[in-house]
C-alpha cells in the first residue's frame, strides 16, 4: 500500500445529464464561459494539489477529459453510470490510500474553496465518518432532503421521489457535497443496493448505512444556498450563469468601470478592464481580453481574446476577435476585426470595414466599406471607401504593403502581392496590379470617354 495521505478530492462527473435533453455531457455545458466541471476543479485546486484531485468520468469521457486535462487532475473511468454510489465504488483503488476524501459534484459549480475547507475542517474536528454539506434554498424541490436525528446528527438522506408526506416539508437539502473517512466508507460501500426508482446505487444511502453501523454522520449547513445550487436543467444553468455574470460586473464596477444595464452584458471571468471605461448595454467581452482605461464600448459589440488600449471608442456593432487595438483608436460602427488585426494608435476603422491579419500604423484611416486582409499599412495612410485588398488568388494568400502617408482612392482594388510606396497616390476606381513607387500617382482604370448628346439622340430615336 502507498503511504496514507490526509485528503483527496473526488469530483463526480460521469453522468449524462438526462434532464438537459442535450447531446453534450452535462459537465461540459458552460456557464460564465467555462464548463461546469472547470469551475469545480478550479475551486478544488485552491484546497488540494491537482495530483490529489480525481475526476470520475464516463459519459463522453474523452471529451470531458480533453476539456479539463490541462489542469493536471487525475481521471477515473466509470464505464457504466450506475449512480453516485457506484461512481465512488469505481474510485476505491485510487483513493483508499487517503485517510479522508471530499466528494464534489461536477454539476454544482458555484462551490467556493472556503466552503470546501470549512467542510473539511469540521469533518476532521468532529471525527465524523461522513459529513454532508447541506443548504436551505428557497425552493428545495428536486433535491435529496436531510432527515436529522437531532443537533448536527443525521439520520438519513431521502431522495425527492421517496419523500413521505411529512418529509416533504423538510427544507434542508443535500448539496451532493460530502466528506468521508475512507475506512468506514469503503468498509460499507458494497452494502449499497439499487432498490430505488432509478435502480441506481445512491451515495446518499451511505448516510443511513453508516448510522446503522453507529458511525457518526453529521450535517454542516452552507452559509448561503446560492453557491450549492445544482445545474440539472438549462434553465438552472441560465440562472447560475446570470449570477456569475453579475458578480463579474459588480467586481468591475467596484474597480471603477461603468457597466450600464449590467444584466444585459456578458463579460467572461478573466477579462480585465481599466478604470473609467464605460461598457454600454448588450456588450459581450469574452475570453482572454484586456480593455484599457477611458474607453467606451458601445452596444452590441462582441470582443473576444483581444487587447484594447486606453481611450479607444468602439462604436456599436463591432466584432473584434484575437486582435490588438492601439490607444486612441476609433472603431465602427459595424467593423469586423478578424484574427491578427493590429490597429495602431489613433487609427480609424469605420463603417462596414473588415480586416484580417493586418498591421495598420498610427493614425491611418479606413473609414468605409473596405476589406483589408494580409496587409501591412504604414502610418498616416488614407484608405478610401470601398477599397479591397485582393489577397487570395484561389490557392495562396499574398501580401499588400501600403507605406506611410499613401493615399488610396475610393473603390480601388489592390491585387496582391503589391506595394504602394511612401506618399504615393492611387486614383479612385483603380485596379492596381503593379507596385507603385514612392510619391507616384497610379491610375489603373480605363480612360473615360464622353459622347456629347448621345442620350438625347437615343431618346428621340425610340419615340
Ligand atoms: C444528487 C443527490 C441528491 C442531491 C443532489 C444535489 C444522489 C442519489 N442524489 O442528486 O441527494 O440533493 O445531487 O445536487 O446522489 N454522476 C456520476 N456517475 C453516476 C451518476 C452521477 O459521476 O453514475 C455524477 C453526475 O455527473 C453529477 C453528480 O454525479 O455531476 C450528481 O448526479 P445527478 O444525477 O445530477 O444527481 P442528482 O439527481 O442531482
Ligand atoms: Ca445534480
Amino acid at each position: 500500500m502507498t503511504s496514507s495521505k490526509a485528503f483527496a478530492i473526488v469530483i463526480m462527473a460521469a453522468g449524462k445529464g438526462t434532464r438537459l435533453k442535450s447531446k453534450r455531457a452535462k459537465v461540459l455545458h458552460a456557464i460564465a464561459g467555462k464548463p461546469l466541471l472547470a469551475h469545480v476543479i478550479a475551486a478544488a485546486q485552491k484546497v488540494v494539489a491537482a495530483a490529489d484531485i480525481h475526476v470520475i468520468i464516463g459519459h463522453q469521457a474523452d471529451e470531458v477529459r480533453r476539456a479539463v486535462e490541462s489542469s493536471g487532475v487525475g481521471f477515473i473511468l466509470q464505464a457504466d453510470q450506475r449512480g453516485t454510489g457506484h461512481a465512488i465504488m469505481c474510485a476505491r483503488e485510487q483513493v483508499q490510500g487517503y485517510e479522508n476524501i471530499l466528494v464534489l459534484s461536477g454539476d454544482v459549480p458555484l462551490i467556493r474553496p472556503e466552503t470546501i475547507t470549512r467542510l473539511r475542517d469540521f469533518h476532521l474536528a468532529e471525527k465524523a465518518a461522513m459529513t454532508i454539506l447541506t443548504a436551505e434554498p428557497d425552493d428545495p424541490s428536486g433535491y435529496g432532503r436531510m432527515v436529522r436525528a437531532g443537533g448536527d446528527r443525521v439520520k438519513a438522506i431521502v431522495e425527492q421521489k421517496a419523500l413521505s408526506k411529512s418529509q416533504q416539508k423538510i427544507r434542508e437539502i443535500n448539496t451532493g457535497i460530502y466528506a468521508f473517512a475512507t475506512k468506514p466508507l469503503f468498509a460499507n460501500i458494497d452494502r449499497l443496493t439499487t432498490d430505488n426508482p432509478h435502480s441506481e446505487f445512491y451515495l446518499t444511502d451511505m448516510a443511513a448505512l453508516l448510522v446503522k453501523k453507529k458511525s457518526p454522520v453529521l450535517a454542516l449547513k452552507a452559509a448561503e444556498a446560492g453557491e450549492v445550487l445544482g445545474a440539472n436543467t438549462l434553465a438552472e444553468m441560465a440562472q447560475l450563469d446570470a449570477f456569475l455574470r453579475m458578480r463579474k460586473c459588480n467586481e468591475l464596477m467596484d474597480s471603477g468601470v461603468s457597466v450600464y444595464r449590467p444584466e444585459t452584458c456578458t463579460i467572461d471571468p478573466d477579462v480585465e478592464i481599466g478604470a473609467d471605461t464605460i461598457i454600454e448595454p448588450f456588450v459581450q467581452i469574452l475570453g482572454n481580453t484586456r480593455v484599457g482605461s477611458d474607453c467606451r464600448i458601445r452596444s452590441f459589440s462582441v470582443i473576444s481574446d483581444s487587447q484594447i488600449g486606453d481611450n479607444v471608442l468602439v462604436r456599436p456593432g463591432c466584432i473584434i476577435d484575437q486582435s490588438k487595438v492601439g490607444s486612441g483608436a476609433l472603431l465602427g460602427p459595424y467593423s469586423h476585426l478578424r484574427p491578427a488585426s493590429e490597429i495602431g494608435e489613433g487609427a480609424h476603422i469605420g463603417n462596414f470595414v473588415e480586416t484580417k491579419k493586418i498591421r495598420m500604423g498610427r493614425g491611418s484611416k479606413a473609414n468605409h466599406l473596405t476589406y483589408l486582409g494580409d496587409a501591412e499599412i504604414g502610418e498616416g495612410v488614407n484608405v478610401g471607401a470601398g477599397t479591397i485588398t485582393c489577397n487570395y488568388d484561389g490557392v495562396h494568400k499574398h501580401l499588400t504593403i501600403i507605406e506611410d502617408g499613401a493615399f488610396i482612392g475610393s473603390d480601388s482594388t489592390l491585387v496582391a502581392p503589391v506595394r504602394i510606396g511612401k506618399g504615393a497616390y492611387v486614383a479612385a476606381g483603380s485596379s492596381i496590379t503593379q507596385d507603385v513607387p514612392e510619391d507616384a500617382l497610379a491610375f489603373g482604370r480605363a480612360r473615360q470617354q464622353t459622347k456629347e448628346g448621345w442620350a438625347k439622340r437615343r431618346r428621340e430615336k425610340s419615340k
